[in-house]
């Protein structure tokens, strides 16, 4: 039988974080970092072993980013469980939880924003229009706290991992930005927390999001005009049983910028936002 782990190290402020962070790097040990809002998943645990790879120590971060969230969205039930996040994160080789309180993060006063240009505009914002300036505040400050080598982020949020490589750079924060592949279910549905809103129903539907972004991948690649591939994508999402799509589109993958000619001409990424009830689902795929 396997021995539990022992329970996870969790620090609340910036100056107790740090304090083991020198501790480690005056032992000489590097340090990877993944950033979330809790509520973990298998998919979030992907993320702490490709950390694990990367580095001698992992520390993670739990906070509901306030400044990302509308007035409207689930900001108030978005689900808090530290006790299983922390057991979740101990179990997967993490030694450290960060998990600041909302004064440790925007202390009365607050008043710095961060806005990120290229990568950042279009697709999410097009709809959510204060969601970027909210993650790159939030991930600029959490970057510059724990000071880590690398720091791991996933690719079911494509655009965000695009936006922060860009902050990353044009700030020259001097931690590596490192992206890891979308761990799905068995029928390819990618993992979310926002998963478990959805009905039985629904559950079926949200299983054919990634099939159908798989075909329309296959005819972009095949040089079709991507104006008509995405007009096909986006009433296939509507016949399969979705309420509303945001936006179905495909981009270069590098920097989500448009296709000039309005044909893949190089690597590609095809990205969407899609409603089932609601429950607002995105999903994208590497061409
Ligand atoms: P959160 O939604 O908790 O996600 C934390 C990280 O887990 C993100 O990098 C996200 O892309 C990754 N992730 C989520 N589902 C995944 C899956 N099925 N497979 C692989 N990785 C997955 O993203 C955020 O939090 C926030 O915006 C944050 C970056 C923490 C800033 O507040």
């Amino acid at each position: 039988m396997s021995e539990a782990p022992a329970p996870l190290p969790i620090v609340r402020t910036v100056e107790a974080l740090r304090a083991v962070v020198r501790d480690w790097r005056r032992q000489g040990l590097t340090v990877a970092y993944v950033p979330t809002m809790g509520a973990l998943h298998d998919g979030h645990l992907t993320l702490v072993r490709e950390a694990g790879q990367r580095a001698d120590r992992v520390v993670a971060s739990v906070f509901v980013n306030p400044a990302q969230f509308a007035a409207h969205e689930d900001l108030g039930t978005y689900p808090r469980r530290e006790a299983e996040d922390a057991a979740m994160l101990a179990g997967t080789g993490c030694a450290l939880l960060f998990a600041p309180d909302m004064e440790a993060m925007y202390p009365d006063g607050f008043v710095t924003s961060v806005i990120v240009g290229g990568p950042s505009q279009g697709l999410e914002t097009d709809f959510r229009p204060h969601f970027f300036a909210g993650v790159a505040v939030v991930v600029a400050k959490l970057l510059n706290q724990v000071q880590a080598d690398v720091a791991v982020f996933g690719e079911k949020d494509y655009q965000q991992l695009m936006v922060v490589r860009r902050l990353a750079r044009d700030l020259d924060i001097p931690t590596e930005i490192i992206g890891a592949p979308t761990l799905r279910d068995g029928h390819g549905l990618a993992l979310s927390s926002r998963n478990a809103y959805l009905s039985d129903a629904e559950l079926t539907v949200a299983r054919r999001f990634n099939g159908l972004l798989a075909e329309s991948a296959i005819r972009a690649a095949d040089k079709r005009p991507l104006a008509g591939v995405e007009r096909d994508a986006y009433s296939d999402l509507l016949k399969a049983g979705f309420e509303r799509v945001d936006y179905v589109a495909v981009r270069r993958a590098d920097d989500l910028s448009v296709f000039a000619h309005g044909v893949v001409n190089g690597p590609a990424r095809i990205l969407a936002a899609a409603w089932l009830g609601r429950t607002r689902l995105i999903d994208n795929l590497g061409l």
